[in-house]
């Protein structure tokens, strides 16, 4: 399918109606999309699902008689033109004409009056609309789901209303310079030349900030490694790490790879382990090395057990666990509509379980970073607290010197410092 909207109300759907992440179901959904169009569509499906709760109450304000359920995908398609005339950034009558297309592209001729009615009826209605619920924003949610948001209230009672913001927001780009292809400064001389604006973080120099984001074809040298797009949290993995070279590592949840890459630009390492139990990521994480040029050894397995492993204790273990992810929302809004409050009990049992097995592969003086793009605490500090009083031989290794025993690790919460909410702690392993 070739339509924008067509594809973007039927990935709508699946994450809604059929619980699919937008990782499963976008590929196939788009694949016959060009670049400029998988651009367009995801603009459109992550606006819907950042904001669906306050576009289905405009349709079902705007809708002489309720919508069945069997209409559902009509339902995301109208959001999508709704949103579109929100943004403006296609002429609106533009914006109701491809909407109305794609009506007809998803087979339902029969309903393209009404998206077309429904539509200019927004059109008509939608300053009211929206005084509306600013005037009155309980009518609906307009927040994170009602479990999460329980969850954060416990955890930062006066934080959470910030982190929902931040959550629903648009995330930035962050780029990492690759300081193998060029330096921080030459990098952003052509970025300069190529008339794309960027910030430059002060204190890391290889960390910038394309605003507006733009795609990484425009980026100079992007395809022969100059440089990867990874946020700011996640670039602290490899730094937290103390590496050295000459080091063995193991990277035990490395796909897609983003960080596995970042310990090879910055360390001559003796060898690098990637193992990851998704083959299908593990293949992403080979194309990421070879754009910038680097090597590892892949492996598929399961960090939860020890078959894949030879024996050999490693000097560094990254552990960037499977998690909630409830830190990247803004980045993955689909997260909202996938998880569920029963997960997280199942994902801090895993981490544990993780956790506790590859403290068995760390050499004695080693150092384990444990990170997750979780901003609930069940999976970040009382985890690592945990792990803490009931391993002998592990100590934390503070990042900031205000960890303790109860309160270990760094929080990243979204938002902070333009960052995803992220979580890492350091544990070291007592010399023998
Ligand atoms: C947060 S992602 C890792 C992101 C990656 N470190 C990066 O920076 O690009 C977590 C990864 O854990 C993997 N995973 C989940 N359960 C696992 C297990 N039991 N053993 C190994 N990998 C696992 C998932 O397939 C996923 O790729």
């Amino acid at each position: 399918m070739k339509n924008t909207r067509a594809v973007a109300a039927l990935a709508i759907q699946a994450v809604i109606d059929d619980k699919q992440s937008l990782s499963q179901a976008l590929p196939r959904l788009a694949e016959n999309l060009d670049e400029s169009g998988k651009g367009q569509c995801q603009d459109f499906i992550y606006a819907v699902l950042r904001a669906f709760p306050k576009y289905n109450y405009f349709i079902n304000q705007l809708s002489h008689t309720k919508l069945k359920p069997e209409l559902n995908l009509i339902r995301y398609l109208i959001a999508v033109g709704m949103y579109q005339l929100d943004s403006k950034r296609v002429a609106e009558h533009a914006a109701i004409a491809e909407t109305v297309e794609a009506s007809r592209v998803l087979n339902k001729d029969g309903l393209s009056a009404l998206v077309n009615a429904l539509l200019r009826n927004y059109q008509r209605e939608a300053s009211a609309l929206n005084q509306y619920l600013t005037a009155n924003p309980n009518t609906i949610r307009q927040t994170l789901p009602d479990w999460l948001q329980k969850m954060l209230k416990d955890a930062y009672p006066k934080g959470v209303k910030k982190i929902a913001k931040a959550s629903l927001q648009k995330p930035p780009m962050w780029l990492r310079i690759n300081p193998r292809a060029n330096t921080a400064d030459e990098f952003c001389q052509q970025l300069s030349q190529a008339e794309i604006a960027f910030k430059q973080d002060p204190k890391q120099r290889e960390c910038v900030q394309i605003d507006p984001p733009c795609n990484v074809d425009k980026l100079p040298g992007f395809f022969a490694g100059s440089s990867s797009v990874q946020d700011k949290a996640a670039q602290q993995a490899a730094r937290l790490l103390e590496l050295k070279d000459g080091q063995t590592i193991l990277d035990a949840c490395a796909a897609p790879g983003g960080k596995t890459a970042h310990i090879l630009e910055l360390s001559e390492v003796a060898k690098l382990d990637a193992l990851d139990i998704d083959e299908q990521r593990l293949a992403r994480t080979e194309k990421t090395l070879t754009r910038l040029k680097l090597k590892a050894r892949l492996i598929s397995g399961d960090a939860s057990q020890t078959t894949w492993w030879d024996g050999t204790q490693y000097d560094r273990i990254l552990l960037d666990a499977p998690c909630s992810a409830t830190g990247v929302i803004r980045r993955h809004p689909d997260i909202m509509y996938l998880r569920r409050a029963e997960d997280i009990a199942q994902l801090v049992a895993l981490q544990k379980q993780i956790l506790h097995n590859l403290w068995a592969m760390l050499k004695p003086g080693g150092i384990l970073l444990y990170a997750t793009c979780s901003i609930l605490p069940q999976e970040n500090k009382q985890q690592i607290s945990a792990f803490l009083q009931r391993q002998d031989n592990a100590s934390l290794l503070p990042i900031f010197a205000t960890e303790s025993l109860q309160d270990p690790g760094w929080q990243i919460l979204p938002g902070n410092q333009n960052m995803d909410g992220f979580y890492y702690a350091r544990l070291i392993k007592a010399s023998d």
